[in-house]
């Protein structure tokens, strides 16, 4: 099939080039003219695992091309795939601005007695599909024939292409048979769930997935907290919960919040598309409000452990909002640098890919350095605090961390190191959700 695309972030060049890997034939649409110069010569400005193979190759076996003329994508595609972005407002909820324009664009240069559907891939509040048909009436004045499809995108950065080769399930909200056939006959050879709704219900699965799951973290860091607390290991409660097949076991890693492109953008757009509809959103505000101020959970052990953070060293590991990514968006790893610079503490910094991005917020200085090994980071510094998962920290000796360390505090914001391990080597060791070892080794002081 004839495929474009508008918009190359993440959805957008994933969905691209799975899509061409798939046999279809992909024009690829941005604005921005160093991004489409730089995927048409194979280089990806994100760094995403396999998705340089897939453009080298679909680009290379002519199924997948370029564009900033949008006149080029209309013209030679049927499926016009939205992937362009919503970021959030002042207000929370999310700027369509990029939509608006993209449809425009579409309906203005569609030919005349052209068929086209357009899919809305970008993750937007309920009601969108019907402004994306008025804008169309407005700007192609029945010139041409328009069907519209949701088909919101669920990849995981770090796994998007795996997710969207293998998805849990494909969500088209559709109106007419013919976009409905022609959606299904386009995921043919995708053996999953496929679920045809209406596009109000397939808009609000969107929202609705990723404030659960941002929900489901919430809620486990909660009762991580209590851990701490009364004593249990969060990691058995985990468990115990996630064996009930009604819960199950994802989503339910404790650590210091959720962060990304997406949950802390979606719930907020979440609680302002209730609230334009006077529907109580009282459950999944309280997710936002618990998340948002997680990190702070990291500044008041250090100040527990060091009491005045003013030049002292901290290391930190993991500036990406998560393993194998080298996006920093809403990490929590910002906001406590940020404090920790505003206490007048220094920073050393680690991260296997994200560090070009975080130093365009933070650039080198006195007060923040950047080092290219784990190790090197901890060089006299106070204390190690760990932000993500990355497997290269798994792999690590907590006896080298000891040596190079002028203190022995490792703050584990993610849960990587076993416990007893680090309570045997006399680490001052600070978990999250394991309580009984926290409250022992303060007790040890
Ligand atoms: C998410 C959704 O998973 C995806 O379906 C949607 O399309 C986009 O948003 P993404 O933001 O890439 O994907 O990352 P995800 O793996 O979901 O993690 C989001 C955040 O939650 C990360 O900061 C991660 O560290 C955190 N997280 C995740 C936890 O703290 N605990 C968990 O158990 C899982």
């Amino acid at each position: 099939m004839n495929i474009g695309i508008v918009g190359t972030g993440y959805v957008g060049i994933v969905s691209g080039c799975c899509f061409a890997e798939e046999g279809n034939s992909v024009i690829c649409y941005d604005i921005d003219e160093e991004k489409i110069r730089s995927y048409s010569v194979c280089k990806s400005p994100i760094f995403e695992p396999g998705l340089k193979e897939l453009l080298k190759k679909n680009i290379a076996e002519k199924r997948l091309s370029f564009t900033t003329d949008i006149k080029e994508l209309v013209n030679s595609s049927e499926i016009i795939f939205i992937c362009v972005g919503t970021p959030p407002m002042n207000d929370g909820s999310a700027d369509l601005s990029q939509v608006e324009a993209a449809v425009r664009a579409i309906a203005e240069n569609s030919p005349k007695n052209s068929y086209k559907i357009i899919v809305e891939k970008s993750t937007v509040p309920v009601g969108t599909h019907m402004h994306l048909k008025t804008i169309t009436k407005l700007y192609n004045k029945g010139k041409s024939r328009f069907d519209f499809v949701v088909n919101s995108e669920f990849l995981k950065e770090g796994n998007a292409i795996a997710d969207f080769m293998n998805p849990d399930r494909i969500v088209i909200g559709v109106e007419t048979d013919r976009a409905r056939d022609t959606l299904l006959k386009l995921y043919e050879c995708f053996d999953t769930k496929k679920l045809v709704v209406d596009p109000s219900s397939a808009e609000i699965i969107k929202y609705a997935s990723n404030s659960f799951l941002a929900m489901k973290i919430s809620f486990i860091n909660m009762v991580a907290d209590l851990c701490e607390k009364t004593g249990g290991d969060i990691e058995n409660i985990s468990q115990g919960l996630g064996y009930d097949g009604r819960i199950g076991r994802s989503f339910l890693d404790a650590g210091i919040g959720y962060g990304g492109s997406c949950f802390p953008k979606d719930v907020k757009a979440f609680i302002k598309v209730m609230e334009e509809h006077l529907v109580d959103s009282s459950l999944i505000k309280s997710v936002d409000n618990f998340n948002s101020i997680r990190y702070k959970k990291i500044i008041s052990i250090l100040q527990d452990e060091l009491w005045i953070l003013k030049n002292k060293e901290i290391a930190l590991w993991g500036l990406a909002f998560k393993p194998e990514t080298d996006d920093i968006r809403e990490a929590p790893s910002i906001n406590i640098v940020r404090e920790l610079l505003n206490m007048e503490a220094k920073v050393s910094l680690y991260d296997p890919k994200a560090e070009e991005n975080f130093r365009k917020i933070f650039p080198q200085s006195q007060n923040v350095r950047y080092e290219a090994e784990p190790l090197k980071a901890l060089e006299n510094c106070e204390a190690l605090v760990i932000l993500t998962e990355w497997e290269e920290f798994r792999k690590i000796d907590p006896c080298d961390i000891y040596s190079a360390l002028a203190l022995p505090i490792v703050i584990d914001g993610r849960n990587i190191f076993p416990s007893d391990k680090m309570k045997e080597l006399e680490f001052r060791y600070f978990p999250i959700g394991k309580g009984v070892i926290l409250r022992d080794m303060r007790n040890s002081k």
